[in-house]
């Protein structure tokens, strides 16, 4: 890679969710001269008998070396990675691992902080639920949190794809990522040793990831920016993607050109 080439961006989804929910970006960037991928963190597989495997915990530190092997695999030495919610702990992670792999960060709908004890008892409540009832409903309780009113009454596709995302995931799967955050080590500390560029974006009504976890990131990233994202609530990229992806390719122009 040239020393001028266009960044590689990588995509780390959020929870429940899977690498479709980045489409409107690697659609947006790759006319653009912009290499952007996303793969899926929750690796499956599959039984003889169809049932799905996985791990019982699939930690954050799982997802970020499986990125680093699928980035070897693509011979990408380094890139902007792109986290949101779970997917921006699975940045922390990456970026604490391999810190020289790390072009610049965007980290969306996240927060740096651990999970008190009662988050751990709510994700693990959360697996019951995944395990006995499956995915339906998870999709029923949390999509009015993912997006916003607007969003629910504007645009019925974005609803139908995250209801769409969230159900065909399946449960075992889902529960081992969801044990996996409420593993994950607490990030605030690293915050003040970040020096990449870093841009950070949240919806103004986010009501799981809200603006003040964002503003807490950016008052102690030394090269941050933060945008916030009106008319959107968790999954910011979806709900306004070509806010999110203008914010994106500013950050990408003035920060990495
Ligand atoms: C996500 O969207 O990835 C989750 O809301 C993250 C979390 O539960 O902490």
């Amino acid at each position: 890679m040239t020393l001028d080439a266009k960044p590689s961006i990588v995509f780390l989804h959020g929870f429940p969710f899977d690498s479709s929910m980045w489409r409107e970006q690697v659609e947006f960037l790759g006319p653009r001269g912009y290499p952007a991928g996303a793969p899926e963190l929750n690796r499956t597989v599959m039984t003889a008998s169809g049932h799905a495997f996985s791990s019982p915990l699939r930690t954050m530190e799982h997802m970020a070396r499986d990125v680093a092997t699928l980035m070897d695999r693509s011979r990408i030495d380094r890139a902007v990675i792109c986290g949101l919610s779970m997917g921006g702990y699975v940045a922390f992670e990456f970026m604490h691992l391999f810190p020289e792999r790390v072009r610049g960060l965007v980290l969306a709908g996240t927060r740096a902080p651990a999970d008190s004890e009662e988050e751990k008892a709510a994700r693990e409540q959360q697996v019951q639920t995944m395990l006995h009832a499956g995915m339906v409903p998870i999709s029923v309780a949390t999509v009015p949190k993912l997006l916003a009113p607007k969003t629910i009454s504007d645009q019925p596709d974005v609803v139908k794809q995250v209801r769409a995302m969230i159900t065909s995931t399946h449960p075992v799967v889902a529960a081992a990522a969801q044990r996996g955050m409420a593993a994950r080590r607490d990030y605030v500390d690293d915050l003040e040793k970040i020096d990449v560029p870093t841009l950070i974006i949240v919806g103004r009504d986010d009501p799981i990831r809200p603006v003040a976890d964002s503003e807490f990131m950016q008052q102690r990233i030394r090269n941050s920016k933060l945008v916030i994202v009106e008319d959107a609530a968790h999954l910011t990229n979806m709900e306004q993607p070509e806010l999110f992806n203008s914010s994106l390719m500013e950050f990408l122009n003035a920060f990495l050109p």
